[in-house]
């Protein structure tokens, strides 16, 4: 930069910069836990505050631009960075002027783009996940940093390697880092991450990487009981939103969880003996109402589909395609129950529905004949929430009988949609519930953990 273009910019602002510049610098060298005295020690920075340098308010906006909130769309791709600014900034900013709260030099590092999905917009399972675990992270006032690849979490982490709690990452990005000698920490690589700070981010039971140290290293959203940490997740911050439908105004409609048509020719579908055109008299006005895509296109003709794929007859399509979030919950929050196919399994939805007062079904496709009502032996479409009691969640046995399975199925029928409940979370998905597992999972003394396994076997890494 020629010397000229600095004539006009003011002292305080080229020391912050440099003191910021030596940020990423600074960990070679210091040992000590308190941000602030590690600041001190650079000379640029005690420029910085000395005397009369420090700036009322500094333009920490120009220092750290990030666009206007309404001048990004949803789905930018940059989102995360500009908030990975926003995050160095506020941190910066509290460090310098000794506002830091209790937490906010504490820090996690998010390595998935289940995160970064997650803040665009997008919905699925797992950003859903994501963003409730982000949700708990600012409640209990944690600061957080995305990084897209290894390479990234390594020179992230590098910047702040004692203040680092914690990673979570995608499974195969824990493997990355572990395969390259530039990100793990080894003694010849000081800096790098330990292996005991990263954690597998993984929605399913059985992660298809395991982590190296064992099953307490893999995070879950649903108590899987099977060594995994249980995180958990909760839907209250998007259905607190939707307004809850008092049961008396709703359409006697049962809204069906299915994305698409191919589901009702699935071999997982559940119901294939159920005529919903023929509701016993118990049930008559009840309707059953959809909204799907059609993928059975020609492509996909080995798959056995009939000649022309249909809805089953009794079934209103609201759409030929799966309706957008907002017009989801509103069908959702006015029918009187959501009724499960078999899968997908896992979903979120269902809890969407509880949470605006309306119940669902969720079929049990294996049990224990000699001992139906054992729910531990029972594999259920949403294992989630197989503990649920009615009238929040109607559990229906696939009964060898065909007769007596169909007449499961109505009575279900029956009994949820003349049964009214209110907004309902299972106790382990309110948000406290998320959070005080949040904070137990980041405060755990992991590294001892960590040197228990080492002891115990012989797996190769630096703590
Ligand atoms: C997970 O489930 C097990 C077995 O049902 C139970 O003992 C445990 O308390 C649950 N954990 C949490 C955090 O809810
Ligand atoms: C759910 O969110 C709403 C709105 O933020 C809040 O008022 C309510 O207390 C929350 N419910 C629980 C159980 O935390
Ligand atoms: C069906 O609807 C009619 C008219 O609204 C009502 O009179 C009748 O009781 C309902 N039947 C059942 C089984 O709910
Ligand atoms: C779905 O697509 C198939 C193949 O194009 C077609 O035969 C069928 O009529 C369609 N079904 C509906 C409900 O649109
Ligand atoms: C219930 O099922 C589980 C899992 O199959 C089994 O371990 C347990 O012994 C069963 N309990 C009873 C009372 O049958
Ligand atoms: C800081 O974190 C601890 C442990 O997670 C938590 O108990 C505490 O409430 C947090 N403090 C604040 C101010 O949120």
């Amino acid at each position: 930069m020629a010397p000229a273009s600095l004539c006009g910019v003011r002292p305080w602002l080229i020391a912050f910069v440099a003191a910021l510049a030596s940020w990423s610098l600074i960990s070679l060298f210091y040992k000590s836990y308190e941000p602030r005295a590690i600041l001190e020690r650079l000379p640029a920075f005690s420029r910085f505050t000395a005397g009369t340098a420090l700036p009322d308010s500094p333009d920490w906006n120009a220092l750290f631009p990030t666009p206007d909130d309404d001048e990004f769309f949803v789905d930018s791709i940059d989102k995360w960075r500009d908030d990975n600014n926003r995050h160095m900034h506020t941190l910066m900013h509290c460090i310098a002027s000794g506002t830091c709260g209790q937490n906010q030099t504490k820090i996690v590092i998010l390595a998935s783009w289940d995160f970064t999905f997650a803040i665009a917009g997008r919905l699925s399972g797992e950003n859903i996940w994501a963003n409730s675990i982000m949700d708990a992270l600012d409640a209990l006032g944690y600061t957080y940093f995305f990084a897209y690849n290894h390479h990234q979490l390594a020179e992230r982490y590098r910047a702040f390697p004692d203040l680092v709690k914690v990673v979570l990452a995608t499974s195969p990005l824990v493997h990355d880092c572990l395969r390259d000698p530039g990100c793990i920490k080894s003694p010849t690589n000081t800096l790098g991450v330990p292996l005991w700070k990263m954690f597998g981010f993984v929605f399913w039971e059985d992660s298809s990487m395991p982590h190296p140290l064992g099953k307490p290293w893999t995070l879950s959203p649903y108590n899987y009981t099977s060594g995994n940490t249980f995180l958990g997740y909760s839907v209250n911050r998007t259905c607190s939103l939707q307004p809850f439908i008092p049961h008396d105004k709703r359409n006697n409609q049962v809204f069906i969880l299915a994305k698409k048509l191919s589901y009702f020719f699935s071999d997982r579908y559940e119901w294939p003996n159920i005529d919903y055109s023929q509701p016993p008299s118990s049930s008559k006005n009840v309707t059953f109402v959809a909204a799907v895509r059609n993928d059975t296109s020609a492509s996909d003709q080995d798959r056995g589909y009939p000649d022309s794929p249909m809805l089953p007859k009794g079934i209103v399509a609201l759409n030929d395609q799966p309706l957008p979030a907002d017009e989801f919950f509103l069908a959702v929050a006015s029918s009187k129950l959501l009724l499960g196919l078999g899968f997908p399994r896992l979903s979120p939805s269902p809890y969407d529905a509880l949470c605006l007062g309306v119940p669902f079904l969720n079929p049990v496709r294996h049990y224990d004949k000699a001992n139906p009502e054992n729910r531990t032996a029972w594999i259920t479409q949403h294992d989630g929430l197989k503990f649920q009691p009615e009238p929040y969640v109607y559990h229906v046995l696939k009964h060898p009988d065909l007769e007596t399975r169909t007449q499961l199925f109505w009575d279900a029928i029956e009994r949820a949609v003349s049964t009214p409940i209110e907004r309902y979370m299972p106790e382990e998905m309110i948000p406290a519930a998320v959070t005080a597992r949040v904070s137990a999972f980041v405060e755990a003394d992991w590294r001892a953990a960590a040197a228990e396994v080492q002891a115990k076997t012989s797996i190769g890494f630096t703590l």
